[in-house]
């Protein structure tokens, strides 16, 4: 059953920039077509994408663009005979939805195959971040074919995406020697990975800790000594992989995924529902550092800027 047309507010890009160029709108919520549904946002989840995919110009975008990959609340209103990812759905419900646009706003309308029975586990926080960072690193260590038994490298393991890949590499058996500042040390530990500060002499670093050779190396931090290092200690560049260094992939042939190849697209939808289940049985925290008002968008974006923010950032309507 639909809903009339409520008003809500968002985020949205109204010129291609920095987070300064984001204007904090009045808009429509239609009432939702046929595989569509509006959620009433509790929360929505903070990534450097938000800002990074509006910084400069996108000749395959118009503006203005709303900000916000993904978003934890309620189901406000359904579209006829539509269900949700996870199957059928009430008014009131609580939901996850990823791989949205415009989840920066108090209310939002999706299509409802990208929505999903939010795991009871978590809050709305940390829902709200829990599938962008957490398909990231489990296509990071799919493509890298990271196997039981093995020990690779992890370059921004005190990060949300290198978290959620401790946390996932834990769980098949994968030991993790992973870079974090020394004051970030036990969030590494805390999810059973060996630390190892960044910065001159890494590489060996990296030998004198690790029991055996490197079999892989994951990239969330997309610095050159990450690159580096991780071609000096792993011999086979089709097991090493970036994020956030697309133009060393392209020079030094190692791999490069992102959520808008078509590639990952696939792989991250179908993975899911795996991962909202290892939420909902406690396998798969999200730490959350700190919450903004959703007014204070641009705010989170300044901490986040820092590259340490110490986890998840979280805006709330
Ligand atoms: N391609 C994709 O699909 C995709 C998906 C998600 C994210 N990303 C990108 O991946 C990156 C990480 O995202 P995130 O959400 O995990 O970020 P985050 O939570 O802000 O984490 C940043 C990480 O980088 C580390 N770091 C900061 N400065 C560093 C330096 N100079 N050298 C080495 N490490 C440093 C931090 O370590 P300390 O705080 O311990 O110092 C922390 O571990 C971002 O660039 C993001 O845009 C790409």
């Amino acid at each position: 059953m639909s809903e009339a047309v409520s008003r809500a507010r968002q985020w949205v890009a109204t010129s291609w920039g920095s987070p300064d160029h984001w204007q904090f709108v009045d808009h429509d919520v239609p009432a939702p077509e046929q595989g569509k549904v509006s959620i009433r946002v509790f929360a929505a989840g903070v990534n450097p994408a938000d800002a990074k995919h509006v910084a400069a110009v996108r000749p395959d975008m118009e503006l203005p663009v709303p900000i916000g990959y993904e978003v934890s609340g309620e189901i406000s209103a359904i579209g006829p005979d539509t269900r949700i990812g996870s199957g059928a759905v009430d008014v009131g419900d609580e939901v996850i939805a990823f791989r949205v646009r415009g989840g920066y706003a108090t209310e939002v309308t999706v299509p409802a195959e990208k929505v999903f029975a939010k795991p009871s586990t978590l809050t709305h926080p940390e829902a709200a971040n829990l599938l962008l960072v957490g398909t990231t690193a489990a296509e990071m260590l799919a493509v890298t074919g990271a196997a039981p038994g093995e020990t690779i490298l992890l370059h921004g393991a005190s990060g949300a995406v290198g978290v959620s890949v401790l946390q996932q590499a834990r769980l098949r058996g994968i030991r993790v020697v992973g870079t974090a500042s020394e004051s970030r040390f036990d969030e590494v530990r805390r999810f059973g990975g060996l630390p190892v500060h960044y910065g001159l002499g890494l590489a060996t670093r990296v030998r004198a800790l690790a029991v055996g050779p490197i079999a892989a190396a994951l990239d969330a931090v997309g610095t050159g000594e990450a690159v580096d290092a991780s071609l000096e200690l792993v011999g086979d560049r089709r097991r090493i992989v970036t994020i956030a260094a697309a133009d060393r992939a392209r020079t030094d042939g190692i791999l490069a995924i992102a959520g808008s190849m078509p590639e990952s697209a696939r792989f991250r939808d179908e993975v899911r529902s795996e991962l909202i289940a290892l939420a909902q049985n406690g396998d798969l925290v999200v730490p959350v550092a700190r919450t903004f008002p959703l007014s204070e968008a641009r705010a989170a974006h300044r901490l986040l800027a820092t590259g340490h923010p110490g986890g998840k950032l979280a805006l709330i309507p």
